[in-house]
């Protein structure tokens, strides 16, 4: 089953000044609506090159057609940095999934602890060295840093523009509107490789289901299989069929949160069944690590503003998801269906 009636929005009038106030405003509504319905939408004419979308996930297709000993060489001590693969591939010498991920220092987030932190607390763990998140990984080569650099920086700008058109759309003040265009970001190249070549059965599952951490996550996908599956609220799973040229951009934990749950972190997962091996990049867009996670002063209401709490800064959110990465590697060294990211 796939799903049909996904909202495919057309940007390109909320993106070209030509456009009436009135044309914008409807772009904007519709991504309300998308996320607000559903978490999750397709974007058309985005402004983002497709030659360079298109070259970009031809990065990612020739790192993992590497041997197995030198993509080894970008693996970190990090879940959430460097590659990785899901498969004990000292028989076969192959994978079903595996990835390699980008995360910037965090130290650049300018995350410092606030002074009334518990020190017990995740956010206490962020000023480690050499960061919250572990060792960095290295890059293939300097042409992959460049154009992932290049591809990224695109995608930041997009996300602005659909944050700003979000932002219209919720009449926000500019403090709210502030705090959601403070945004970073950190880039993963999936890629699930042919399914005779890897001992997978038809049907399992190659990406457990999860929602995202972030904000918003922009995925520039192959269009040869329809590999993702989402989740409705009735708990079915439906696949969402690629559109070349397309982002699926998806909701995340940070947005849910910071809308009060009027934004769906939809949960989702790949089932890859074809024959041919399908690469993806994905750019996740978050809020920095000591960003504040509380609802906007809109979604908050008067009951729940009179209670005090310690403010949820994101950082917290990114290394508990983390740590449930963490017990979910437990389970995929036993059962090579399991993954992660
Ligand atoms: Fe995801």
């Amino acid at each position: 089953m796939t799903v049909s009636s996904l909202p495919v929005i057309d940007f390109g009038a909320y993106l070209s000044s030509d456009s009436s106030a009135e044309e914008r405003k409807a772009v904007a509504y519709a991504i309300d609506k998308a996320c607000s319905q559903h978490g999750i939408f397709y974007l058309v004419n985005h402004g983002v090159p497709q030659e360079l979308c298109d070259k970009v996930r031809a990065l990612g297709r020739n790192f993992f057609q590497l041997s197995m000993e030198e993509k080894r060489k970008y693996g970190a001590d990090s879940l959430v940095r460097g590659y990785w693969s899901n498969s004990d591939t000292s028989q076969t010498n192959q994978t079903h999934v595996e990835t390699i991920v980008f995360h910037p220092p965090v130290h650049c987030y300018d995350n410092g602890l606030s002074p009334d932190a518990d020190p017990a607390s995740a956010s206490a763990r962020l000023p480690t060295a050499p960061d919250a998140l572990g060792e960095q990984g290295s890059w293939p080569s300097e042409e992959f840093r460049a154009l992932t650099e290049e591809y990224t920086n695109h995608i930041l700008q997009l996300n602005k523009h659909v944050v700003d058109s979000i932002a219209d759309s919720l009449e926000l003040a500019d403090a709210s509107r502030n705090r959601l265009q403070k945004a970073v970001s950190y880039v993963g190249f999936n890629g699930y490789n042919v399914l005779a070549q890897t001992g997978v059965g038809k049907g399992e599952i190659s990406l457990a289901a999860h929602a995202d951490t972030g904000c918003l996550t922009f995925l520039n996908q192959d269009s040869d299989s329809v590999s993702l599956q989402i989740q409705d609220r009735d708990g079915m799973w439906h696949g969402v069929p690629p559109i070349p040229g397309a982002f699926v951009v998806n909701v995340g934990s940070a947005f849910n949160r910071l809308t009060g749950g009027r934004y769906i972190d939809v949960q989702h997962r790949v089932v890859h069944c074809s024959e041919k091996s399908r690469v993806c990049v994905v750019v996740f867009v978050t809020p920095p690590f000591d960003g504040c996670i509380d609802p906007l002063p809109e979604f908050v209401t008067a009951s729940e503003d009179s209670i005090s709490h310690t403010p949820k800064l994101y950082g917290d959110l990114h290394l508990e998801h983390e740590d449930v990465y963490n017990e979910v590697e437990v389970v995929a060294l036993s059962n090579p269906a399991t993954s992660h990211v």
